[in-house]
């Protein structure tokens, strides 16, 4: 048993070191760091205790055992107050030593950054089970994935649209709840640009565990760049089935989803926004962002994702869908 225990936390220990970086160990920010100190500091204290009071376990097993042809009972010990002083002193010790360092790295997490380090704030609403993410000092918006700028503290603002859900970047470190009538929040910074993913990490319903999302942190230069892409009309379509597309998705998907400057009057918000849709890594934070798998999803999308919102639109005839998927997949924030 103890095998596949150690197997099991190896597994888990490697599974986080692929790409992208979904991993507690190989933090790329400064909360992560800090946690990931208080992280050894506790494994170390654990391993320390553990181990001395199994090799005193087995000693005194092998020591004290009942040896062929004992007949007479050993002396009986009533108690010792040295023992007993010891075994309380030393875990109150070692409480301390873990204590004082978690809180203080607790109250330092609650610290909301000065205005002067310039924090670039983006609000964030979860969704069953889906992440709004919103630039109030841009004012644009997207879904599911987060562009940052890496080397400048990002303060998150978060709320929940329905039932708690918790936001989590192993990677950049923290953790925080999202609640429904109550706003929290929390700041990360990121020291390497990179694809950093995330998870829900509160119980919330048929797909919890597929409430993913990613943060993408980029240079500064290239962070504002994106940003001004968002800002820029949506690429025309610049074919017939495309075109078909863009009213198809006029008439299906905007009274949920935004795009926009895409010449939509309606910004629907009850879904994610799809601006610059082609953009994004995956589909609805599960599926790689491609047309096979924009059609798997379009066709039934409780198929994928047990419990979301998203309507099936298997009723579309297949030109249909395929006017849907090509112009979704053809709308770019970046200049073309
Ligand atoms: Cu949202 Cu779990």
């Amino acid at each position: 048993r103890m095998l596949i225990c150690v197997g099991f936390v190896g597994l888990l220990l490697s599974s986080g070191c692929s790409n992208p970086s979904l991993s507690v160990v190989d933090p790329s920010g400064e909360v992560g760091r800090t946690q990931l100190g208080l992280i050894y500091l506790s494994t170390g204290i654990m391993t320390f205790v553990t181990v001395v009071v199994a090799a005193i376990y087995i000693y005194v097993v092998i020591r004290f055992r009942e040896r062929p042809g004992d007949t007479h009972i050993p002396k009986q010990v009533e108690g010792s107050t040295t023992l007993e002083i010891l075994w309380t002193v030393i875990p109150i010790l070692l409480l301390i030593i873990l204590a004082i360092p978690t809180v203080t790295t607790t109250f330092k997490l609650e610290k909301r950054p000065a205005p002067s380090e310039k924090a670039v704030q983006i609000n964030i609403t979860g969704y069953q089970y889906w992440w709004k993410f919103i630039y109030p000092q841009d004012g644009i918006s997207t879904a599911n994935e987060v562009h940052i700028p890496v080397g400048k503290p990002i303060e998150f603002v978060m709320q929940s649209h329905d039932v708690i859900h918790a936001f989590w970047v192993p990677s950049l470190g923290g953790k925080r709840d999202l609640e429904p009538g109550r706003v929290n929040r929390l700041t990360l910074k990121a020291d390497k640009p990179g694809t950093y993913d995330g998870k829900c990490t509160e119980l919330c319903g048929a797909s919890h565990a597929l409430m993913n999302f990613r943060v993408i942190a980029h240079q500064p230069a290239e962070y504002e760049k994106w940003v001004r892409s968002m800002k820029k009309p949506a690429s025309k379509p610049t074919s017939v089935l495309a075109s078909e597309g863009k009213r198809l998705v006029g008439q299906n998907c905007i009274g949920c989803h935004a795009i926009r400057n895409a010449g939509y009057k309606i910004l629907g918000a009850t879904g994610p926004e799809l601006t610059a849709f082609s953009e994004r890594t995956r589909i609805a934070g599960v599926l790689d962002n491609n047309p096979q798998n924009l059609r798997v999803w379009l066709k039934n999308p409780q198929n994928v994702k047990p419990g979301s919102r998203m309507p099936s639109f298997g009723h579309l005839k297949k030109k249909q869908v395929d006017a849907l998927v090509k112009y979704l997949e053809s709308l770019k924030g970046r200049p073309q």
